[in-house]
């Protein structure tokens, strides 16, 4: 593929990927005050824009095989871990912004866990075996990731057990 037509698709990527998110955080917003329909809406569109940007993703060749993938969301966490966020959470500090502050002190914590997960995944596929916890719990709050069974209180941002939601195979 051209390398301009390649540049353009990860930008629409990354439109689109944003437009998803915004779109959910528009929905429960919607959801809260009752707009049932309204949230509805966003919703649908919201994954809409996730069909787009797969479409884009693919297009452009980005999908590997699965341990190709697990270390494309490895290095991403990695990134994450030791550049990105370090940087960002002293800026915030720096600056005294304190939604800042905990934002990205709460990614980071989560992106440690991720990444160890990801790495034990990466292993484990490698020898043709599948991840061994069947369910993984984060947190609403700080999206704290925790294996099997939710803590009564998440370590990171104390919240209470109910706010942990569960991904079950
Ligand atoms: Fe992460
Ligand atoms: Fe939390």
């Amino acid at each position: 593929m051209h390398k301009m037509t390649v540049e353009f698709l990860m930008n629409a990527f990354a439109g689109e990927s944003q437009a998803h998110v915004k779109y959910a955080i528009f929905a429960e917003e919607c959801e809260k005050k009752g707009h049932k329909n309204l949230a509805n809406m966003f919703k649908a569109i919201s994954h809409a824009e996730y069909v787009h940007a797969r479409g884009h993703f693919l297009a452009v060749g980005k999908l590997g095989d699965t341990a190709m993938n697990l270390q494309t969301a490895l290095d991403g966490e990695n990134f994450e871990i030791d550049e990105m966020y370090p940087v960002y959470h002293e800026a915030a500090k720096f600056q005294q912004e304190k939604d800042a502050v905990r934002t990205t002190k709460y990614a980071m914590e989560a992106e440690k866990i991720h990444a160890n997960m990801y790495a034990k995944a990466l292993e484990l596929v490698k020898s043709g075996k599948d991840y061994p916890a069947a369910k993984v719990h984060i947190c609403e709050i700080c999206g704290h990731t925790v294996e099997n069974e939710a803590p009564d209180k998440c370590p990171v941002c104390n919240a209470k057990k109910d706010f942990f939601r569960c991904f079950s195979a």
